[in-house]
Protein backbone atom coordinates (compact mmCIF):
# COMPACT_ATOMS: atom_id res chain seq x y z
CA UNK A 1 0.00 0.00 0.00
CA UNK A 2 1.12 3.67 -0.76
CA UNK A 3 0.88 5.98 2.11
CA UNK A 4 1.74 9.83 2.39
CA UNK A 5 2.97 11.06 5.74
CA UNK A 6 2.65 14.29 5.89
CA UNK A 7 3.85 16.85 8.28
CA UNK A 8 5.93 13.30 9.34
CA UNK A 9 7.95 15.32 12.81
CA UNK A 10 9.56 12.05 14.16
CA UNK A 11 6.98 9.82 13.18
CA UNK A 12 4.83 8.98 16.78
CA UNK A 13 1.88 8.06 14.54
CA UNK A 14 4.53 5.78 12.11
CA UNK A 15 5.78 3.86 13.97
CA UNK A 16 3.28 1.11 14.73
CA UNK A 17 2.70 0.80 10.65
CA UNK A 18 5.15 -1.74 9.95
CA UNK A 19 7.50 -2.10 6.99
CA UNK A 20 5.34 -3.93 4.42
CA UNK A 21 4.27 -0.40 2.71
CA UNK A 22 5.42 2.03 0.41
CA UNK A 23 5.75 5.37 2.83
CA UNK A 24 6.52 8.32 1.69
CA UNK A 25 7.13 11.29 4.27
CA UNK A 26 7.39 14.92 3.98
CA UNK A 27 8.86 17.32 6.40
CA UNK A 28 10.31 20.86 6.01
CA UNK A 29 12.84 21.26 8.91
CA UNK A 30 16.20 18.96 7.83
CA UNK A 31 16.73 18.35 11.04
CA UNK A 32 13.80 16.39 12.01
CA UNK A 33 13.62 14.43 8.54
CA UNK A 34 17.17 13.14 9.46
CA UNK A 35 15.89 11.69 12.55
CA UNK A 36 12.46 10.23 11.03
CA UNK A 37 15.16 9.15 8.04
CA UNK A 38 16.83 7.22 11.23
CA UNK A 39 14.16 5.68 12.69
CA UNK A 40 12.61 4.49 9.18
CA UNK A 41 15.14 4.19 6.57
CA UNK A 42 12.57 2.37 4.35
CA UNK A 43 10.58 5.12 3.77
CA UNK A 44 11.25 7.76 1.53
CA UNK A 45 11.92 11.27 3.37
CA UNK A 46 10.99 14.64 1.37
CA UNK A 47 12.17 18.24 2.82
CA UNK A 48 9.89 20.16 0.85
CA UNK A 49 6.58 22.15 1.73
CA UNK A 50 3.32 19.48 2.81
CA UNK A 51 0.78 21.78 1.97
CA UNK A 52 1.75 22.08 -1.16
CA UNK A 53 3.00 18.36 -1.84
CA UNK A 54 -0.59 16.87 -1.33
CA UNK A 55 -1.92 19.19 -3.87
CA UNK A 56 0.27 18.13 -6.41
CA UNK A 57 0.32 14.22 -5.27
CA UNK A 58 -2.65 12.94 -3.54
CA UNK A 59 -3.58 10.90 -6.35
CA UNK A 60 -0.93 8.66 -5.98
CA UNK A 61 -1.31 7.36 -2.98
CA UNK A 62 -3.64 4.78 -0.88
CA UNK A 63 -3.87 6.40 2.28
CA UNK A 64 -2.88 10.15 3.57
CA UNK A 65 -2.09 11.29 7.20
CA UNK A 66 -1.84 14.66 7.52
CA UNK A 67 -0.50 16.35 10.85
CA UNK A 68 -0.38 20.07 9.93
CA UNK A 69 1.40 22.08 12.57
CA UNK A 70 -1.34 23.19 16.19
CA UNK A 71 0.14 26.16 17.51
CA UNK A 72 -2.45 28.11 16.32
CA UNK A 73 -5.39 26.31 17.30
CA UNK A 74 -4.28 24.91 20.29
CA UNK A 75 -6.09 25.67 24.19
CA UNK A 76 -2.60 27.34 24.82
CA UNK A 77 -3.51 30.16 22.79
CA UNK A 78 -6.19 31.52 25.06
CA UNK A 79 -3.01 32.42 27.43
CA UNK A 80 -0.84 33.16 24.68
CA UNK A 81 -3.03 35.55 23.28
CA UNK A 82 -2.81 37.37 27.08
CA UNK A 83 0.73 36.90 26.79
CA UNK A 84 1.05 39.19 23.89
CA UNK A 85 1.18 36.51 21.33
CA UNK A 86 -1.34 37.97 18.79
CA UNK A 87 -2.19 35.83 15.76
CA UNK A 88 -5.00 34.23 13.49
CA UNK A 89 -5.74 30.43 13.18
CA UNK A 90 -3.53 28.77 10.79
CA UNK A 91 -6.30 28.21 7.82
CA UNK A 92 -4.08 25.73 5.95
CA UNK A 93 -5.82 23.04 8.54
CA UNK A 94 -9.04 23.99 7.52
CA UNK A 95 -8.02 23.93 3.48
CA UNK A 96 -6.59 20.67 3.30
CA UNK A 97 -9.38 19.02 5.40
CA UNK A 98 -12.27 20.39 2.61
CA UNK A 99 -9.65 19.80 0.06
CA UNK A 100 -9.45 16.03 1.02
CA UNK A 101 -13.06 15.59 1.87
CA UNK A 102 -14.38 16.56 -1.94
CA UNK A 103 -11.28 15.76 -3.94
CA UNK A 104 -9.59 12.68 -2.27
CA UNK A 105 -10.83 8.93 -3.54
CA UNK A 106 -8.70 7.20 -1.20
CA UNK A 107 -8.86 6.41 2.67
CA UNK A 108 -7.21 9.92 4.33
CA UNK A 109 -6.96 11.62 7.97
CA UNK A 110 -6.03 15.23 9.21
CA UNK A 111 -4.55 15.45 12.88
CA UNK A 112 -4.55 17.96 15.27
CA UNK A 113 -4.52 18.63 18.74
CA UNK A 114 -8.15 20.10 20.68
CA UNK A 115 -8.62 23.88 19.21
CA UNK A 116 -9.35 27.13 21.81
CA UNK A 117 -12.30 27.47 18.98
CA UNK A 118 -15.75 25.56 18.45
CA UNK A 119 -14.30 22.98 15.08
CA UNK A 120 -15.45 24.69 12.02
CA UNK A 121 -16.23 20.91 10.72
CA UNK A 122 -16.90 18.54 13.95
CA UNK A 123 -13.95 15.74 14.14
CA UNK A 124 -13.72 12.66 15.67
CA UNK A 125 -12.16 12.94 19.11
CA UNK A 126 -9.51 11.07 20.28
CA UNK A 127 -7.49 11.81 23.98
CA UNK A 128 -6.19 15.33 23.58
CA UNK A 129 -6.32 14.93 19.61
CA UNK A 130 -8.92 15.45 17.26
CA UNK A 131 -9.46 13.70 13.76
CA UNK A 132 -10.99 14.44 10.25
CA UNK A 133 -11.10 11.54 8.26
CA UNK A 134 -13.36 9.39 5.51
CA UNK A 135 -13.63 6.74 7.69
CA UNK A 136 -14.86 6.32 11.61
CA UNK A 137 -12.53 6.59 14.49
CA UNK A 138 -13.51 5.57 17.65
CA UNK A 139 -12.00 7.21 21.06
CA UNK A 140 -8.67 5.48 22.03
CA UNK A 141 -7.82 5.12 25.82
CA UNK A 142 -4.32 4.85 26.18
CA UNK A 143 -3.41 2.97 28.70
CA UNK A 144 -1.06 5.81 30.20
CA UNK A 145 -2.88 8.85 28.83
CA UNK A 146 -1.60 11.59 31.32
CA UNK A 147 -1.76 15.18 30.86
CA UNK A 148 1.68 15.87 28.71
CA UNK A 149 1.47 19.79 28.97
CA UNK A 150 1.39 19.58 32.55
CA UNK A 151 3.15 17.22 33.35
CA UNK A 152 6.72 19.05 34.58
CA UNK A 153 4.52 21.36 36.59
CA UNK A 154 2.47 18.86 37.94
CA UNK A 155 5.43 16.64 39.20
CA UNK A 156 8.25 18.92 39.25
CA UNK A 157 10.45 17.29 37.26
CA UNK A 158 14.20 18.35 35.78
CA UNK A 159 14.14 19.04 32.17
CA UNK A 160 16.24 15.78 31.83
CA UNK A 161 13.38 13.68 33.77
CA UNK A 162 10.70 15.48 31.71
CA UNK A 163 12.56 14.51 28.69
CA UNK A 164 13.24 10.84 29.50
CA UNK A 165 9.71 10.41 31.13
CA UNK A 166 8.48 11.76 27.28
CA UNK A 167 10.85 8.76 25.79
CA UNK A 168 9.42 6.29 28.18
CA UNK A 169 5.94 7.42 27.28
CA UNK A 170 6.42 7.36 23.18
CA UNK A 171 8.91 4.52 23.89
CA UNK A 172 10.99 6.56 21.39
CA UNK A 173 14.84 7.31 22.32
CA UNK A 174 16.39 10.19 20.99
CA UNK A 175 19.72 9.86 22.92
CA UNK A 176 21.80 9.48 19.63
CA UNK A 177 20.51 12.37 17.87
CA UNK A 178 21.88 16.11 18.19
CA UNK A 179 19.30 18.15 17.84
CA UNK A 180 17.70 21.01 19.93
CA UNK A 181 14.44 20.45 22.18
CA UNK A 182 13.78 17.27 21.96
CA UNK A 183 11.20 17.54 24.57
CA UNK A 184 9.21 19.90 22.20
CA UNK A 185 10.12 16.96 19.13
CA UNK A 186 8.12 14.41 21.54
CA UNK A 187 5.45 16.77 22.85
CA UNK A 188 4.77 17.03 19.15
CA UNK A 189 4.01 13.09 18.15
CA UNK A 190 1.29 11.76 18.00
CA UNK A 191 0.95 8.44 20.43
CA UNK A 192 2.27 5.68 18.47
CA UNK A 193 -0.43 2.98 20.11
CA UNK A 194 -3.09 5.98 18.59
CA UNK A 195 -1.49 5.98 15.38
CA UNK A 196 -1.37 2.62 14.94
CA UNK A 197 -5.37 3.30 16.36
CA UNK A 198 -6.59 5.29 13.25
CA UNK A 199 -4.83 3.19 11.09
CA UNK A 200 -6.50 0.31 11.79
CA UNK A 201 -9.90 2.54 11.89
CA UNK A 202 -8.92 3.16 8.19
CA UNK A 203 -9.00 -0.68 6.97
CA UNK A 204 -10.93 -2.57 8.91
CA UNK A 205 -14.00 -2.02 7.00
CA UNK A 206 -12.13 -3.25 4.09
CA UNK A 207 -11.24 -6.13 6.18
CA UNK A 208 -14.78 -7.23 7.65
CA UNK A 209 -15.84 -7.25 3.64
CA UNK A 210 -13.34 -9.25 2.79
CA UNK A 211 -14.04 -11.67 5.54
CA UNK A 212 -17.46 -11.65 5.28
CA UNK A 213 -17.47 -12.81 1.72
CA UNK A 214 -14.37 -14.82 1.83
CA UNK A 215 -16.93 -16.81 3.99
CA UNK A 216 -19.54 -16.66 1.91
CA UNK A 217 -17.74 -17.64 -1.34
CA UNK A 218 -15.57 -20.46 0.71
CA UNK A 219 -13.06 -19.32 -1.50
CA UNK A 220 -9.24 -18.40 -1.32
CA UNK A 221 -8.26 -15.08 -0.27
CA UNK A 222 -8.70 -12.89 -2.87
CA UNK A 223 -5.69 -11.04 -4.63
CA UNK A 224 -6.25 -7.62 -3.36
CA UNK A 225 -5.85 -8.95 0.05
CA UNK A 226 -2.33 -9.24 -0.66
CA UNK A 227 -2.30 -5.18 -0.76
CA UNK A 228 -4.30 -4.90 2.63
CA UNK A 229 -2.33 -3.76 5.84
CA UNK A 230 -1.92 -6.94 8.10
CA UNK A 231 -3.83 -6.19 11.59
C1 LIG B 1 2.73 18.12 14.85
S1 LIG B 1 4.26 17.74 14.15
C2 LIG B 1 3.95 16.19 13.38
C3 LIG B 1 3.95 15.05 14.32
C4 LIG B 1 3.86 13.69 13.67
N1 LIG B 1 2.60 13.47 13.03
C5 LIG B 1 4.09 12.63 14.73
O1 LIG B 1 3.15 11.95 15.12
O2 LIG B 1 5.24 12.51 15.18
C6 LIG B 1 4.29 18.77 12.73
C7 LIG B 1 5.59 18.70 11.94
O3 LIG B 1 5.39 19.39 10.70
C8 LIG B 1 6.55 20.10 10.36
N2 LIG B 1 6.11 21.18 9.47
C9 LIG B 1 5.58 22.39 9.79
N3 LIG B 1 5.19 23.05 8.68
C10 LIG B 1 5.51 22.24 7.63
C11 LIG B 1 5.34 22.37 6.22
N4 LIG B 1 4.77 23.45 5.68
N5 LIG B 1 5.75 21.34 5.43
C12 LIG B 1 6.30 20.24 5.99
N6 LIG B 1 6.48 20.05 7.30
C13 LIG B 1 6.09 21.05 8.12
C14 LIG B 1 7.14 20.54 11.68
O4 LIG B 1 8.53 20.75 11.58
C15 LIG B 1 6.79 19.35 12.59
O5 LIG B 1 7.84 18.44 12.63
Amino acid sequence: MKILNLYAGIGGNRKLWGDEHEITAVENVPGIAKIYHGFFPNDKVIITDAHKYLLEHYKEFDFIWSSPPCPTHSVCNHFLNAQGVIRYPDMNLWQEIIFLKHFCKCKWVVENVRGYYDPLIKPYESGRHYFWSNFYINNKKLKSNFNIANMRASTRLTPEENLRSLELFHKIDLSEFEINDKRKLLRNCVHPELGLHVFKCAFKEIQQILTKSEVKLNKAIPKSRDKLPKI
